[in-house]
């Protein structure tokens, strides 16, 4: 079947809008017709070299669309069915899967590959394979993923908004409520109010946290992070040090959740001031691979008990907690339309990911029709 995919050729390159071929679903696929997908940080990794995927590759992970075709041995969906796409798969038969902690599914040691079940593109052109990003390749009007990476979209949640849950807002709810376990009462600090963080700043909310601190040098961001529940905002992490110390009569945060565009390893020592004896560091910032090292003083941290946490997608269980969102999102306690500041067509997705750098959108979304 023939598609229009955003395609990233190399490192450096933009993304290019251009026909390709989609694979047929193989068996544990299904192929589906993608109505809208959210501009994710991640992706613009790929973009700048910070983290990428083999090339070429075709981006997008958090995605809503409509199942078009089943492979064979499909049992859990149908054509038609309205799905979003996650990129940690839960194949339902793993350890962790069966722990609970199907964020950490053994099938996701291919999520950074290119090729799916180890030998096939999703995508080619002219005979040449082209990866997923994520195995999902949400960039495009039609991709072919497997069912363990696809979770029931209910019909009342419209396909826009619903990306977003896909991936920015899983992670940023789940660090709060999930890998931060915000308890109410707490003091919170988000380093980052973009699409995860403003997900995270409601999920503190959500948790019961009595003050949020969002952290943006960007003015815009720092005001919708006030219409999403934040109490404070401070441009820089010195000032939000001295918000904190007022705030906390020098017990400082509870949490930090840090969701910066870019981390790097230096600013992690400063970022370690901001919390409290017992305090806690959700680190989801993508740093760049090629930088491996972090300067922290370690003694201090050790000798006042804090921890610092890996966050995987908000340590998601994407079959239970989905549902645990669209709860809270009918029940008015959780705006997801009000994330999506900007829409664009494919063509217009280079657009989009330079709103995100000029800090123009809490969220884009590339919307296709
Ligand atoms: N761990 C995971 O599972 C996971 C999932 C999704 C995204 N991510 C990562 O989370 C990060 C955030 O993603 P996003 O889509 O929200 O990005 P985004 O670009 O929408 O938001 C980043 C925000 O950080 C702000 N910012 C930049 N530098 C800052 C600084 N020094 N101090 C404070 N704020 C700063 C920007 O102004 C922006 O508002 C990315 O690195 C992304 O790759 C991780
Ligand atoms: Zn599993
Ligand atoms: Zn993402």
């Amino acid at each position: 079947m023939k598609t229009n995919a955003a395609v990233l050729w190399k490192i450096g390159d933009k993304w290019s809008v251009e026909e390709v071929d989609v694979a047929p679903p193989g068996p544990g696929e299904l192929t589906l017709q993608v109505h809208a997908a959210g501009l994710c940080h991640s992706d613009d990794h790929n973009v700048t070299g910070d983290m990428a995927a083999p090339m070429p590759v075709v981006g997008g992970h958090e995605g809503t669309g409509e199942v078009v075709e089943v492979g064979p041995g499909v049992d859990r969906y149908k054509p038609g069915d309205r799905v979003l796409t996650f990129p940690m798969p839960a194949c339902g038969r793993c350890r962790f899967c069966s722990q609970g902690r199907s964020w950490l599914c053994d099938l996701s040691a291919r999520t950074m590959s290119a090729t799916s079940r180890g030998d096939r593109y999703p995508f080619s052109k002219n005979g040449q394979g082209i990866g997923a990003f994520t195995q999902l390749g949400v960039f495009s009007e039609y991709t072919t993923v497997s069912e363990a990476q696809v979770f029931p979209l209910p019909d009342d949640i419209a396909y826009e908004p619903a990306a977003l849950v896909g991936c920015g807002v899983s992670t940023g709810y789940g660090a709060a409520v999930r890998a931060g376990g915000v308890r109410p009462g707490d003091t919170v600090v988000v380093i980052g109010a973009g699409g995860v963080g403003m997900a995270a700043v409601q999920g503190a909310v959500v948790a019961g946290a009595s003050s949020v601190l969002a952290v943006d040098p960007v003015m815009f961001k720092r005001a919708e992070a006030v219409r999403f529940g934040a109490t404070h905002t401070s441009a820089g992490l010195a000032e939000a040090a001295e918000t904190l110390r007022e705030l906390t009569w020098g017990r400082m945060a509870d949490v930090a959740i840090v969701t910066v565009g870019v981390m790097h390893g230096e600013w992690l020592d400063e970022m370690a001031g901001l919390i409290s004896k017992g305090g806690k560091i959700v680190m989801t910032s993508v740093t760049p691979v090629a930088e491996t090292t972090s300067s922290f003083s370690l003694t201090p941290f050790a000798m006042s008990g804090k921890s610092l946490i890996g966050n995987l997608a908000g340590f998601t269980n994407p079959l239970a907690d989905f549902e645990e969102l669209w709860r809270l999102h009918r029940a008015g306690r959780f705006e997801l339309a009000g994330m999506v500041t900007n829409t664009y067509r494919l063509d217009q997705i280079n657009e989009g990911y330079a709103d995100m750098h000029a800090g123009n959108n809490v969220r884009g979304v590339v919307v296709f029709g």
